[in-house]
């Protein structure tokens, strides 16, 4: 399986530290934020990754993971010229998955401890579809958030609802059928001009074809500063 890392953005919620860096190259620990991702995708078995970037980073990602080799990856890179949402983000994809029926997908600012590999055997022995990660969280106002139907399945994700009716929260941990860049031409963007992750998976969700997995370790999305202070103190030395 090939996996998707996206590592775009502005990063306006770190600021003024994103204003020399990007994001996905800020300090964790002892290491920039991409390794713990490229990492936890080598440790699953895989290692034909595609990274998305903006123009200004490119050449810093370039310049500190090369090829990949170093990390027992090879890498392939491609360039969001302006910033239409991780969706867009995510359809530059579509050449690198080629005629692959699945693959997975990664916010690069998402951390956490927890192998993928049981979770990835799930999808696989999925039929088709999409799957999503959930974790539960204190502030699920914050994210993307599943309302249930009464058979416990995804009925659809609300993005940043006011008054969240769980507090299980989608990550940014996705994995995709080949389907995925058929929906993504099908959305509009939303109210902020963009094309939202959330409408892909809310297209699978009216298939009834979005499935979950439930992450129980530690997990954040490092892009405040008290969760990447949080993010370095926990991930520091796990990454060979
Ligand atoms: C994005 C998704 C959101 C998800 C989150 C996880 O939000 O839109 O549904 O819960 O990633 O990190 P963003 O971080 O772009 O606000």
């Amino acid at each position: 399986m090939k996996a998707v890392i996206l590592a775009g953005g502005m990063g306006t919620r770190l600021l003024p530290l994103t204003r020399l860096l990007n994001k996905h190259l800020l300090p964790v620990g002892k290491l920039p934020m991409i390794c713990y991702g490229l990492h936890r995708l080598q440790e699953a078995g895989i290692t034909d990754i595609l990274l998305v970037t903006g123009r200004q980073a490119a050449g810093s990602f370039t310049d500190f993971l090369g090829s990949g080799q170093e990390f027992g990856v090879s890498l392939t890179y491609r360039i969001q010229e302006e910033a239409g949402g991780i969706a867009q983000a995510l359809d530059l994809a579509k050449p690198f998955i080629g005629d692959d029926r699945k693959f997975i997908v990664l916010l690069g600012d998402n951390l956490f401890e927890e192998p993928l590999k049981p979770h990835i055997d799930a999808f696989t022995r999925q039929p088709d579809g999409a799957m999503v990660l959930l974790k539960q969280v204190p502030d699920p106002h914050r994210y993307g958030v599943p309302v249930f139907d009464y058979n416990g399945k995804i009925e659809r994700i609300d993005e940043k609802p006011a008054d969240p009716q769980t507090d299980h929260i989608v990550t940014g941990i996705y994995m995709f059928d080949d389907t995925v860049f058929t929906h993504i031409t099908e959305q509009a963007p939303s109210h902020r001009g963009e094309l939202e992750i959330t409408d892909v998976n809310n297209a699978y969700a009216a298939k009834n074809k979005l499935e979950y997995s439930q992450i129980h370790g530690w997990w954040t999305d490092a892009g405040t500063f008290e969760s990447l202070l949080e993010a370095a103190n926990k991930l520091i030395g796990t990454v060979p």
